[in-house]
């Protein structure tokens, strides 16, 4: 079975990860395009739920999502901000699995400068009139308006995950390869077992594990 050749530093591992992530958010027909955020909810029981990964900035470790500010994941993120993140590449057999702390921002430049690009359909959804999860008499009942471009920015916010633990699993028939890369604050050094090469952005250590 073929094996990348990035796959066999610790170094080349990571800066793939990363690059195949930003590749994903680029790329709609991508199988990175989409992830599973989980999270807790406000009573603290766990969930998950699938959203369009839309940003990545490797450099600042962020991953980004646009969501609704009336969805009821956003309560659950205000009391426990830690979130796992899931992406799975069937064609690549590459599954990445990250930690992070979002964080919700949406009011400012970012926020008002992605809503004036996205696209209208999207826009839509942010225009519906009742509340994500909020029950309705039936499934005509929450339909979007049509609306003027800026309606329904009110609702809109993008939640940027930082993220600080990437899990790497490669499945293979000779073998299957995981590596964690774990990132510590300026000034901590990176762990006695751990490498911090060059492929390695500043603070991020990475080890190999059994898969
Ligand atoms: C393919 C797909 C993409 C989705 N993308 C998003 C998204 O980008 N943002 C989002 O908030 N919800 C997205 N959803 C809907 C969520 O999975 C979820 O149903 C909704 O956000 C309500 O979640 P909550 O009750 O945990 O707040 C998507 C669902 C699917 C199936």
């Amino acid at each position: 079975m073929h094996v990348p050749a990035a796959f066999e530093e610790l170094d080349s591992v990571f800066a793939d990860a990363w690059a195949r992530l930003a590749r994903g958010a680029a790329d709609r027909k991508s199988a990175l395009h989409t992830m599973t955020v989980a999270s807790l909810r406000q009573d603290g029981s766990p969930t998950a739920r699938t959203v369009v990964l839309r940003g990545v900035q490797p450099a600042d470790r962020i991953l980004r999502f646009h969501t609704d500010r009336r969805a009821p994941k956003l309560a659950g993120l205000a009391a426990e901000p830690r979130v796992g993140l899931l992406l799975y590449d069937p064609g690549a057999r590459l599954q990445l699995r990250l930690d992070g702390v979002a964080e919700v921002v949406g009011e400012g430049g970012l926020p008002d400068r992605l809503w004036d690009r996205s696209h209208p359909g999207s826009r839509a959804c942010y225009r519906q009139p009742v509340a994500p999860g909020a029950s309705v008499d039936g499934p005509r009942v929450a339909i979007p308006p049509a609306g003027e471009p800026a309606h329904g920015r009110e609702n809109f916010a993008i939640v940027q995950v930082r993220v600080h633990r990437l899990d790497w699993l490669f499945l293979n028939a000779d073998g299957h390869r995981r590596a964690c890369f774990d990132f510590s604050p300026a000034g901590e050094g990176p762990s006695p077992e751990g490498h911090g090469g060059q492929g390695i952005a500043a603070g991020w250590t990475g080890r190999w594990v059994a898969p």
